[in-house]
């Protein structure tokens, strides 16, 4: 095939080298710049991304190695601290040198180079080399993406900081982040060498910050003096550099965000189709903060060289193999994408963070993409990681007043005392409704589900959605706790997990509002009850399944005032019940969730409008239920932190309410999300809701519990290490496995965990078994 490229950066020159070596191919490069002009200075790569380029062309691989710098740790300098950690395995290499590898071996290979050409129309360029497919590798300000727009449908989102990349002549010996706080805000820099003179110093500040310091209307010189005031501590005398830029411009950017949701458009050319793909940062981009953009860009050349291997032209085989290849990169590069916007966010929002610790903000630091770890970070720096769990460790019993133990701790199984509340552990078993209570009264079966559970090693076990009055249930089969009878059934329950457990069990007060007089799951969920549904009540009249559920009509405001009484009632007799913890249910779309949610409240009074006006009456019960709760008895408040639809509920919003509810006296904050409209468009994935509960944690300043695909110890470890949450509420895996908490600890070889010591001959085996299969004597 001819084939025209559009750009020389990496992912081009790496396309056209790849796919001519193939021999069947004559590829052009088409690019704008001199052969020896470059933007930026030193990229990294990860060892693993080198070991792929060695696997598709060894002589550029073992060009670019003999050209890296190569280093293990990285340093995270703040507040006047320096913590390192090791194992991580970067190179970094200069970027014009890595093009000149790139041109010099596509030209060995037959490449035809054109410089100093700008493409100004991919259709005439198409033309011109008779091209059966145009590869637009044009940069994150792709013309081509823009041209074809409508096939590609690209989101280009200009992100919140301003960054400006530099070099400097200051050695470093380790991938370094340094912070610095300003009367402006905080402004960091990502630091590492790259050649034997040079590292890179990539300089990163929000905007408001960037415009309070007067930096957009500096000129380019001055704005460089004042980065170098701002590090001259960690600067040592050396001089930032800068490349040139034009007359009157900027030397700061923001990075935008480019995700395509098609990589592949086909044009009429040359008088037959053609596709014109895009590749690298033309079609997505990751921010600079993960080191990733120019290995997906050369992974995507990769991938696009191994897709068309054998095809030699015709319109079909053409076709099937670049559906392909967008089918097998799509997966991977969200992946990355994702994981970068986590970092990307986290150094955003640097103030976040700023009140922890030197050793907590590193390790938060570290693992803020989700994709590194606890037990990654073990693996590469073993030291690291147990210093940083006895750092942890030693806060954590002395906050609970309790002598710290002799060995280790992992995160997940550091105590936490909360009001008169002492939890041995991290691990809650979140609320699951069984729909297995008879007319609001538990039985045998939530005696052993619930039992079971706190015989299982989780700290405190939530019971599932208890309903303050018959009316309030979702479904038939859902507890109550207003009377004297269903006051004794609970405490059946209670007196078991006090008796036979060191577990403390919780309950979750809720009314259902319009998502009530619905069937048992297994019979129907959220379909409306065959035969005696009962009236329905929610903020604003609504349906929650268009065309098929109840219609509730507005709560009135004696309907308010009966179900605040109900709460209150349902309160004390958890109280009677023996309950250690209540959780009040603000979540899902239920009756107090379809106050907060602008999505299900539509009130023009006092308890509609602004979100204060939509949190009022949740508020309003709150505080009765604080006041009819005892004082040394700790109270959270489930919220769903994102509604996944457009106009509703935002993680921007979820922080302010967590703010009311800590100002009313809410102790935690329990972070899930949607289940409030059917149009949500959730996003899930490992520990998903985590950013969320990161985010009220660390800016609203109240204590929370994480939900949501937490499902092995790794997660959790990496949750509460980092701050991200006080507590992990675990469910699903604690359907399938009452003694979920146990078994993870003896899978991670944590031994200080108690069992029951009825199932002591139990854990002596499985330990054993365990320890066989990791090798471990
Ligand atoms: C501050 C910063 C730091 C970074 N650090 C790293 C890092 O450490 N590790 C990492 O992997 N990545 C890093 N990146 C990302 C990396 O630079 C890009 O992801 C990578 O360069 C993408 O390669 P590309 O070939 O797709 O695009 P580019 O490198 O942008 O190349 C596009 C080329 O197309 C040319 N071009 C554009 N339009 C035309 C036209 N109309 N006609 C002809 N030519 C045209 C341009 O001149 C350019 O040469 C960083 C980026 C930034 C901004
Ligand atoms: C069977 C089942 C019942 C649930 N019932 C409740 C409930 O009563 N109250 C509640 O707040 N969340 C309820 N949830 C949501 C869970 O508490 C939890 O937030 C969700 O399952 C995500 O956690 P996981 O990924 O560990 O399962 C329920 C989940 C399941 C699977």
């Amino acid at each position: 095939m001819k084939i025209v490229c559009v750009g020389g950066g990496p992912a081009g020159l790496y396309a056209a080298l790849l796919l001519q070596q193939q021999g069947r191919h004559q590829v052009t490069v088409v690019e704008r710049q001199r052969a020896d002009d470059t933007v930026g200075w030193g990229v990294v790569f990860s060892d693993r991304t080198l070991d792929r380029l060695a696997g598709a062309d060894a002589p550029s691989a073992s060009a670019i190695l003999a050209a890296f710098n190569h280093w293990d740790d990285i340093d995270v300098h703040f507040k006047g601290r320096v913590v390192r950690s090791g194992g991580h395995g970067f190179c970094g290499i200069g970027r014009q040198r890595l093009l000149q590898i790139l041109q010099q071996r596509a030209i060995e290979a037959g490449v035809a180079l054109v410089f100093g050409a700008e493409a100004l129309d991919d259709q005439a360029l198409a033309a011109q080399y008779d091209a059966d497919l145009v590869i637009a590798a044009d940069g994150i300000n792709s013309r081509i993406r823009a041209r074809y727009a409508a096939t590609y449908l690209p989101a280009v989102e200009q992100r919140a900081c301003r960054f400006v990349w530099l070099g400097t002549t200051r050695p470093f010996d380790a991938f370094t982040f340094l912070f610095e706080e300003t009367e402006y805000g905080w402004f960091q820099a990502h630091a590492y060498q790259y050649d034997g003179a040079t590292s890179t110093f990539i300089v990163e500040v929000p905007q408001a910050a960037w415009e309070a310091a007067g930096l957009d209307r500096m000129d380019p010189d001055d704005a460089l003096a004042f980065c170098e005031r701002l590090f001259a501590r960690q600067l040592d005398g050396h001089r930032l550099l800068r490349k040139p830029v034009a007359a009157g411009a900027s030397l700061w950017t923001r990075f935008p965000r480019v995700v395509c949701r098609n990589w592949v458009h086909w044009q009429q050319a040359n008088g037959r189709p053609v596709p014109v793909v895009i590749i690298g940062d033309a079609a997505h981009s990751a921010h600079f903060s993960i080191g990733s953009g120019t290995k997906l860009a050369l992974e995507d050349a990769i991938e696009l060289a191994h897709a068309l291997a054998t095809v030699a032209g015709g319109l079909d085989p053409l076709t099937a193999a670049l559906d392909a290849w967008q089918g097998a990169r799509a997966v991977e590069v969200a992946r990355l994408q994702s994981a970068a916007k986590n970092s990307m966010e986290w150094f955003e929002n640097v103030q976040r963070y700023s009140a922890m610790e030197a050793e907590q903000f590193a390790y938060s630091l570290l693992t803020r993409s989700q994709r590194l770890s606890h037990e990654n970070l073990r693996l590469r720096d073993p030291a690291y990681v147990a210093a940083f769990e006895a750092w942890l460790a030693a806060r954590a019993f002395a906050a609970a007043d309790l002598p710290a133990p002799p060995g280790p701790v992992p995160p997940m199984f550091l105590p936490l005392r909360v009001r008169g509340a002492l939890l041995k552990n991290r691990i809650v078993v979140s609320p699951m409704a069984q729909y297995s209570a008879v007319d609001g009264v538990v039985g045998d079966y939530h005696l052993v589900h619930l039992g079971a559970r706190a015989m299982g090693g989780a700290a405190l076990v939530m019971a599932e959605m208890t309903c303050v009055s018959l009316d309030a249930r979702i479904t038939p089969g859902c507890p109550c706790l207003f009377d004297a009878e269903q006051t004794a059934a609970w405490r059946r329950v209670t007196d078991f997990v006090h008796g036979s457990t060191d577990a403390l069990v919780g309950v979750q007060l809720g009314h259902a509002g319009a998502k009530g007089s619905t069937r048992r799951a297994w019979d129907g969920i959220d379909q409306p009850l065959a035969l005696g549904n009962w009236p329905l009540v929610a903020a604003s009249a609504q349906q929650y399944l268009a065309g098929v559920s109840q219609v509730a009509r507005a709560a009135s405001l004696d309907d308010m005032a009966r179900i605040l009484a109900d709460f209150v009632t349902a309160t004390r007799a958890a109280h009677a019940a023996g309950f250690d913890w209540l959780e009040l249910h603000c979540a899902h779309g239920y009756l107090l969730s379809s106050f907060i949610s602008p999505l299900t409240n539509q009130r023009t009074d006092d308890y509609g409008g602004t979100l204060a006006g939509r949190c009022r009456f949740p508020l309003e019960v709150f505080a009765a239920v604080r006041a009819a709760w005892p004082a040394d008895k700790p109270i959270s408040v489930r919220l769903s932190a994102h509604d996944w639809v457009d106009g509703g509920i935002t993680p921007d919003d979820a922080v302010q309410i967590a703010r009311l509810f800590k100002d009313a006296g809410a102790d935690m904050i329990d972070c899930s999300s949607g289940q409030v409209s059917k149009l949500e468009q959730p996003v899930y994935g490992r520990m998903y809701q985590a950013p969320f509960s990161d985010r009220i944690r660390n800016e609203a300043g109240i204590a929370t519990i994480a939900v949501g695909a937490i499902y092995d110890a790794d997660h959790a470890n990496s949750i509460v290490a980092a701050g991200r949450a006080d507590l992990c509420a675990v469910a699903r895996p604690h359907l399938a496995n009452p003694a979920w908490t146990l078994m993870e600890a003896a899978r991670i070889g944590y031994r200080a965990q108690p069992w029951p010591v009825q199932y002591a001959p139990a854990r002596m085996q499985l330990e054993r078994e365990l320890e066989r299969a990791r090798g471990t004597p």
